[in-house]
């Protein structure tokens, strides 16, 4: 039996499963040339072995299929109706360079010393585990192989324009009550590379902003829907949730409406040559 031991099931988004795709391919796809940038100076190139945990509806596997065109990959995701969801899209690669597996980051059957390149994206923040996913990720990494995680921290989120006062507490309070269910929102912060094994342990960012990648993305961020199960729940407040919407709504239709998320992009070696 496979363990999910995470916070993430698409199952419960209240907005329904295509609508959660279409939000996941916009925050994959708009800022995907700068997380390549740093992913290649983290020293990602074609010809490696990549595999990708958590790869979800594939629109970061279809990217490094695309960008890596000598390169084996493997995509590891929970889900079955997210691998099948990815499947279903990436017809055009030639089978025998994709492998999509259907597994956990815990125990993900992969074998030892297999891969020169990890890479896992906006999943570290829902694992109630996280060490022991690291460690699992070390186990079938070539020595000298890497590990990239690209996730978040909320107290270094980004900003919006027209700003809201209330912003700062309704994100804390959505950290709050993913920390309940065993989730981090604050895991960039915190992540387990130096404790798991790894060494010449580097870290970055990456800035989104809807002045260099159009306004779409950030509007299915802050799409009124996502906040209304947490003010119908009391966890937010009327006023709250007033003022979000009114955020949501100059997003959709106010010229000098912008907004700006920042990633954490964080390395860690296997030690050992590849
Ligand atoms: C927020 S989505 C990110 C998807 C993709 N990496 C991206 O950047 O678009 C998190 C993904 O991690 C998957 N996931 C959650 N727990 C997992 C586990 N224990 N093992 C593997 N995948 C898991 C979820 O099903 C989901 O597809």
């Amino acid at each position: 039996m496979l363990e999910r031991k995470s916070t993430y099931s698409i199952g419960n988004v209240p907005a329904g499963f295509q609508s959660e795709v279409e939000r996941l391919k916009a925050q994959a796809v708009m800022g995907w040339d700068k997380e390549f940038r740093n992913l290649k100076w983290y020293g990602l190139h074609n010809g490696m072995r990549v595999l990708e945990v958590g790869s979800g509806p594939g629109f970061i596997t279809e990217q490094l299929v695309n960008s890596l065109p000598d390169s084996q990959i493997t995509a590891l995701e929970y889900d079955k109706s997210l691998l099948d969801e990815a499947e279903r899209r990436i017809a055009a690669p030639p089978s025998s360079r994709l492998e999509l597996v259907h597994g956990s980051v815990y125990e993900t059957g992969l074998a030892d010393n297999t891969y020169d390149f990890v890479i896992a994206r906006l999943l570290f923040l829902h694992l109630h585990n996280p060490s022991d996913a690291a460690k699992e990720i070390y186990r079938v990494l070539k020595p000298g192989g890497k590990l990239v995680i690209i996730d978040i921290d909320d107290g270094i989120f980004g900003a919006v324009n027209p700003d809201s006062a209330v912003l700062p507490s309704v994100i804390r309070k959505l950290a709050a009550h993913q920390a309940a269910k065993g989730g981090n929102r604050y895991v960039g912060r915190s992540l387990p590379l130096t404790e798991s094994g790894y060494c010449d342990v580097d870290m970055d960012a990456v800035v989104q902003h809807s002045d260099l990648h159009g306004i779409e993305g950030f509007r299915q961020q802050f799409n009124i829907n996502r906040y209304t199960p947490f003010y119908k729940k009391g966890m937010i407040s009327e006023e709250e949730y007033g003022q979000i919407s009114r955020v949501s709504e100059a997003l959709n239709s106010s010229p000098e409406a912008y907004a700006m998320m920042t990633f954490l992009i964080a390395c860690g070696r296997k030690p050992g040559e590849i």
